[in-house]
């Protein structure tokens, strides 16, 4: 009996040995905490306040059918909310360490089904199956991003802790006020169609567009009548006066149709690229 122990003995060490540092490595892993203002790649991690998450997503009007990014995402809160709205969501972040917080972070919420996080650099990363992306980076990233995000699918709505983009204005601003100590407003923008260029109305007549971000301007040219052109779009959404018209309107890629009023008299129209 003792002959059997003693030779078992190398063993049980060496069992007793890997069992106690894997819950070492497992306890070291659990007690990381991540401090206010610690390094990032571009930007040092200050988390979103809770009730800002909630209104940064009521700004996006998250739904079940979104699929949300949230580029740089800390310690994960913002992909869990979205995810407990029903939302397919992911966090783009390099800290790995904050990678695998959000991960138990998402485990122990119970979204794991729907909430995903990945290590990797924003600027590296394919986005452009987002629906809507969120973000709380600082206004130079912000510019560096601007035209990513100006290419993701028109209606793709960007939202931003704090920081703006400079030249392309919000289409709407939430403060939280009261209930939040610091960095308390979201930015929306919805990413606008590209409609620049001229357009054929078959109708007769010539759009000439100006696009600056989802502020439109421009000519409408039909026979000997020249009338400036003032609107703006909502994704693919176009609204803009000539005259006395009011032009509403769907973009489809090279196309675009709706309805043209004035005060008394209501119609359609086309028009498609030239
Ligand atoms: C201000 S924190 C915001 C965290 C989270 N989105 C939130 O709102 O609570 C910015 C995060 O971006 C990460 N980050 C900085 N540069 C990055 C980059 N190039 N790629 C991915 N993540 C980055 C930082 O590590 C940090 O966690």
């Amino acid at each position: 009996m003792s002959r059997t122990y003693s030779k078992r003995w190398p063993l049980v060490v060496v069992l007793l040995a890997l069992a106690i540092s894997g819950a070492y490595a497992q306890e070291q892993e659990e007690e990381y905490k991540p401090f206010i203002g610690q390094p990032g790649k571009d930007v040092v991690w200050v988390p979103t306040e809770e009730n800002l998450v909630e209104k940064m997503l009521d700004l996006a009007e998250v739904t079940p059918g979104d699929y949300v990014i949230d580029l740089g995402s800390g310690d994960g809160r913002t992909v869990i909310a979205a995810a407990k709205r029903g939302a397919v969501a992911h966090g783009i972040e390099f800290n790995p360490d904050m990678v695998a917080l959000s991960k138990r972070n998402a485990v122990e919420a119970g979204v794991t089904d729907k909430a995903t996080f990945v290590t990797a650099d924003i600027f590296e990363s394919d986005i452009s199956t987002a629906t809507v992306i969120t973000m709380f980076l600082l206004p130079d990233i912000n510019l560096k991003l601007r035209p990513m995000l100006l290419d993701l699918k028109p209606g793709t709505r960007i939202v931003s802790n704090s920081f703006t983009m400079q030249d392309w204005k919000a289409d709407e601003t939430v403060n939280v006020g009261a209930d939040c100590q610091t960095w308390c407003t979201a930015y929306l923008w919805i990413v606008p169609a590209k409609v620049d260029g001229t357009w054929t109305i078959p109708q007769g007549g010539e759009l000439m567009l100006m696009q600056e971000f989802q502020k439109i301007s421009g000519e409408l040219n039909s026979g000997n009548t020249r009338q400036s052109v003032t609107g703006k779009l909502r994704g693919n959404e176009i609204t803009f006066t000539a005259g006395n018209y009011t032009y509403k309107g769907t973009v489809n890629g090279t196309r675009m149709t709706g309805t043209v009023s004035t005060e008394k008299s209501n119609g359609s129209w086309t028009a498609s690229r030239k």
